[in-house]
């Protein structure tokens, strides 16, 4: 068969080799892909949802994978039904479970899933006069889409009256801070469960462990995410257990029962563990980026069965099987630069999550030939005169497998520091 992969970024590239280790899968394209991902799938330049149905009916393709998010909340998956093509992902009106964060909130509060105590507003009069009145740390969330950096975590009152500014006044992430949530501060083990749902039958993922914040220790700014392990030590039957009884199963069946549509494909729970209740903190409708990146490589069943069990509603038919090796996943990021224009100095770019630079040639790659070693390509293009260059904020992942956390670790670092380009930069505490 032929698959389809919509996405640009790491992610993307990990979905799609996925496919491309499938013994039922010929060939795959990826639209819109990336340069690096382009040196071993088939890239096409497709971006808008009407492009990329054009490219699947004159391609062919059996089979689409939705990979980020804001095509699925611009109802790709909708249209692709509508011209009877097998895709996986939620349809518009299911994305609602990510596209709003208010929705989900109180769709979790009326259905009885562990949520921290909020509240949610549509003027910032309000909402700081509620931070004025409640007697804890806040969340302050942009209720909308913002690339993962809409919610802002605040240590007192005069931190969570300037995040109220920057998303509601300010609109620092445009109509996304139209709404804001305002909720407690929790304090406890974070970690991402994902599972691939056909609206019936759940199945949970391995655990993986992400890195949000940009320096090592967790200090700075929160990023997409700096790098990623799995297994996690908590992962196994008993934390399973917990959050599908406890979030993933009423989570999916009170949607599809207030809705009246089921949700299907990949959820994506970000949840804080305080004791032995597992909180939602956000729900995502799409696998995480990094996280896919050391999770996919685990998978043993083929993900094209997985996705028709999805597709046809038969999830529950076959098991899907997991290797138990561990992967490592340290991003290069674009760094510190010195900016010039017209041969004049410019000052200095701070670098991902902050402003970077682009367009910096990358080299080391060809000397990596270590087969526990693979490279996803995220934010990268190709220059007729340079060749492969930094093209976006994290621009490639090297991930290590290994039997332990420590060999795949290792894996990760000897081989990451064959790579340059002006400005890279990586955390060094990935899996530690
Ligand atoms: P979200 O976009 O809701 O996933 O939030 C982004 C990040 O902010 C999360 O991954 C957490 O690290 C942090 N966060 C969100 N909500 C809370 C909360 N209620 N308490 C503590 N940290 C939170
Ligand atoms: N790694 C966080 C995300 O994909 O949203």
């Amino acid at each position: 068969m032929k698959v389809l992969v919509v996405d640009s970024g790491g992610r993307g590239h990990a979905i799609a080799w996925q496919f491309k280790n499938d013994p039922n899968v010929k060939e795959v394209i990826c639209a819109p892909g990336n340069a690096g991902i382009a040196l071993e799938i088939r890239c096409r330049n497709a971006k808008k949802s009407e492009e990329i149905i054009d490219l699947a009916k004159s391609e062919k393709v059996d089979l689409v994978f939705i990979g980020p998010e804001s095509p699925l909340t611009n109802g790709i998956v909708d249209l692709l039904n509508s011209e009877d093509m097998p895709v996986v992902g939620p349809v518009k009106k299911a994305s609602i479970l990510e596209g709003s964060k208010a929705y989900t909130k109180l769709l979790c509060r009326e259905i009885g899933v562990p949520v921290a105590e909020f509240e949610v507003f549509d003027g910032p009069e309000a909402a700081k006069d509620y931070i004025e009145y409640v007697k804890y740390p806040v969340v302050v969330k942009a209720d909308g889409l913002a690339q993962g950096k809409g919610s802002i975590v605040c240590t007192d009152k005069q931190e969570a009256h300037q995040a109220v500014t920057q998303l509601m006044i300010e609109k620092i992430f445009g109509d996304a801070g139209n709404k804001v949530v305002i909720e407690k501060r929790l304090y406890g083990k974070e970690i991402s469960f994902f599972v691939f749902t056909d609206g019936e039958t759940i199945v949970p993922m391995p655990v993986a462990q992400d890195y949000k914040r940009a320096y090592d220790n967790d200090e700075g700014l929160n990023t997409g995410g700096m790098g990623a392990y799995s297994p996690h030590s908590l992962e196994g039957g008993e934390l399973n257990k917990l959050v599908s009884e406890k979030v993933a199963r009423p989570l999916i069946q009170g949607f599809s029962e207030k809705e009246g549509i089921p949700y299907k494909g990949v959820l994506y729970l970000g949840l804080m563990l305080v004791e032995e209740t597992p909180y939602l903190l956000e729900a995502n409708v799409r696998l995480g980026d990094p996280e896919a990146e050391v999770i996919l490589p685990r998978l043993k069943t083929p993900m094209s069965d997985i996705s028709f069990q999805i597709i046809n509603g038969v999830l529950s038919e076959r098991e899907v099987e997991w290797n138990q090796d561990y992967y490592c996943d340290v991003v290069a990021a674009a760094g510190r630069t010195k900016q010039f224009r017209n041969g004049k100095s410019k000052g200095w770019y701070s670098g991902y999550p902050a402003r970077y630079g682009k367009g910096y040639p990358i080299s080391g790659i060809e000397d990596i030939n270590d087969p526990d070693c693979k490279i996803f390509f995220a934010g990268v293009s190709i220059s007729e005169k340079k060749g492969l260059v930094t093209d976006g904020g994290r621009v490639l992942h090297v991930v290590g497998r290994g039997r332990t956390l420590q060999e795949a670790r290792a894996v990760a670092y000897r081989n990451i520091a064959k790579i340059h380009f002006e400005g890279i930069r990586y955390r060094t505490d990935i899996g530690k």
